[in-house]
C-alpha cells in the first residue's frame, strides 16, 4: 500500500518536472458528449502551429480517441528513445501527438476500469517525451470522470476551454464541467460554441440556432472565443484526416 502511494508521488512528480519544458496546457473538455472537443483542440492546435508555435496534443480520450483520424496518423506507432515515448508528428506541421490509439490494435475497445484507466494516464503523460513545446493541448473524453479529474488534479494547466453547442441541454452539462473545473481551481478560459449556425452554400443566408450559450457565458462572467459553424467542409476534413489543411481559422483574434 505505502510503496504503491510512493509510486503514484514518484509519477505525479515526473509530470510536473515534464510540464515545466511546456509553457502553457490547455484542457479541451465540455462535459458533454460529441459536441467537437476532438475537432476544437485540432483546430486551435492548427492555429497556434501556423503561428510558428511548437505545439503537442495529448489525447486523453482513451475510450474513444479521435485525435491519429483528424490528422491522418492511425497507422502510426510512437518511436521509443531514452527520454521516453515519441510522440508521432503530424504531416503538414509537425504537431506532437500522443494517443494511446498508436498503442491498439484497430478496432479493439479498452476495457478498462477507471482506477486503471487513470494509472495509464498518469503512465503516458510522464513517460511521453514532449520536449519543449509552447502549448500542448488535451482532448478531454465526455462527462465529468476519472480522466477529466486526473488531467485536472496532475496537469498544471493554464485553464480549460470548454465546448459548447448552442442548445440548452448542452449548457446545462457543460455548466456542470465549469462547475467542476473551478471547484478544482482551474481556470476556465472561456467557451467555444460549435455549430453555431449554418450559412447555405446556395444563398449564403445564416441561419443561427439558440442562445443559450451567450447566457451561459454571461452567467459565469465567461467570454466566448470562437464561435465555429456547422460546416460541411469541415466535417469532411476530417474524416479525411486532413484537418491542417482545412483554411478557416475561427480562433483567429480571439485573444489566446
Ligand atoms: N462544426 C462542425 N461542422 C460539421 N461537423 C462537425 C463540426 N464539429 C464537429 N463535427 C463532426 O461531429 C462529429 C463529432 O465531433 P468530435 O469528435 O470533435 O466531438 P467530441 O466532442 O470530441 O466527441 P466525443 O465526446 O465522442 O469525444 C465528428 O464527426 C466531427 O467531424
Ligand atoms: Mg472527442
Amino acid at each position: 500500500m505505502q510503496e504503491k502511494k510512493q509510486e503514484k508521488i514518484e509519477l505525479e512528480e515526473q509530470i510536473k518536472r515534464k510540464m515545466t519544458h511546456i509553457k502553457h496546457r490547455i484542457a479541451v473538455m465540455s462535459g458533454k458528449g460529441g459536441v467537437g472537443k476532438s475537432t476544437v483542440t485540432a483546430l486551435l492546435a492548427v492555429h497556434f502551429a501556423r503561428q510558428g508555435r511548437l505545439v503537442g496534443i495529448l489525447d486523453a480520450d482513451f475510450l474513444g480517441p479521435s485525435i491519429p483520424k483528424l490528422f491522418g496518423l492511425e497507422r502510426k506507432k510512437p518511436l521509443s528513445s531514452i527520454d521516453g515515448l515519441e510522440p508521432v508528428l503530424t504531416s503538414k506541421y509537425a504537431i506532437r501527438v500522443m494517443s494511446l490509439q498508436f498503442m491498439t490494435p484497430e478496432g479493439i475497445a479498452v476495457v478498462w476500469r477507471g482506477p486503471m484507466i487513470t494509472k495509464v494516464l498518469e503512465d503516458f503523460v510522464a513517460h511521453t517525451s514532449w520536449g519543449n513545446l509552447d502549448y500542448l493541448i488535451v482532448d478531454m473524453p465526455p462527462g465529468t470522470g476519472d480522466v477529466p479529474i486526473t488531467v485536472l488534479q496532475d496537469i498544471p494547466l493554464d485553464g480549460t476551454i470548454m465546448v459548447a453547442t448552442p442548445h440548452d441541454l448542452t449548457a446545462s452539462i457543460v455548466e456542470r464541467a465549469i462547475n467542476m473545473a473551478r471547484t478544482m481551481d482551474t481556470e476556465v478560459l472561456g467557451i467555444v460554441e460549435n455549430m453555431s449556425y449554418y450559412r447555405c452554400p446556395e444563398c449564403g443566408r445564416i441561419a443561427r440556432f439558440g442562445s443559450s450559450t451567450s447566457l451561459l457565458a454571461r452567467k459565469y462572467g465567461l467570454k466566448v472565443i470562437a464561435s465555429i459553424p456547422l460546416e460541411e467542409d469541415l466535417a469532411r476534413y476530417c474524416d479525411a484526416g486532413i484537418v491542417e489543411e482545412y483554411k478557416t481559422d475561427y480562433f483567429e483574434g480571439s485573444e489566446l
